[in-house]
């Protein structure tokens, strides 16, 4: 997520509320999302991916879990806060962006919804 900051930059307080994911590769945590209800209406946050290991399909596996697990559950709609030079990738699983932008921590954002 951010590589160079310390781990405390990427702790929500959120975090107790959430169920938390981890793709082992090899053993190896590889890579993290979180997700985050209020109702039926699901938030994914903190899609990261370690950077020598992007571009190899483990965030579209992430990607394709969360969707069924939010399927599972019933869910209605998901959302997430997505960075804006990440937004194709979301486009790929469905993902429509809204009007709603923002800048944070030196990132363009664009909030991202997909309905079930
Ligand atoms: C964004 C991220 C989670 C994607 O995970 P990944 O494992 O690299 O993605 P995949 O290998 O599953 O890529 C699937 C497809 O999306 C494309 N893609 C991946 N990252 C992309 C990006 N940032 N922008 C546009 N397309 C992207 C890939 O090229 C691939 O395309 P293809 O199917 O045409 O070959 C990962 O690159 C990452 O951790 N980035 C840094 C943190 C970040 O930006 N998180 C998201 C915040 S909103």
């Amino acid at each position: 997520m951010y590589p160079d900051m310390p781990l405390d930059s990427v702790k929500l307080k959120d975090d107790f509320d959430g169920v938390h994911f981890g793709l082992y590769a090899n053993h190896k945590l590889t890579g993290v999302v979180s997700l985050f209800s209020q109702g039926d209406v699901y938030q994914f946050r903190k899609l990261a991916v370690l950077p020598e290991a992007q571009k190899l399909g483990y965030g579209t596996k992430l990607m394709e879990y969360i969707l069924d697990y939010c399927k599972i559950q019933n869910a209605t709609e998901l959302w997430c806060n997505a960075r804006v030079n990440a937004k194709e990738f979301y486009f790929k699983f469905g993902f429509s962006e809204t009007e709603d932008t923002f800048y944070k921590d030196g990132f363009d954002f664009v909030v991202m919804e997909l309905a079930f």
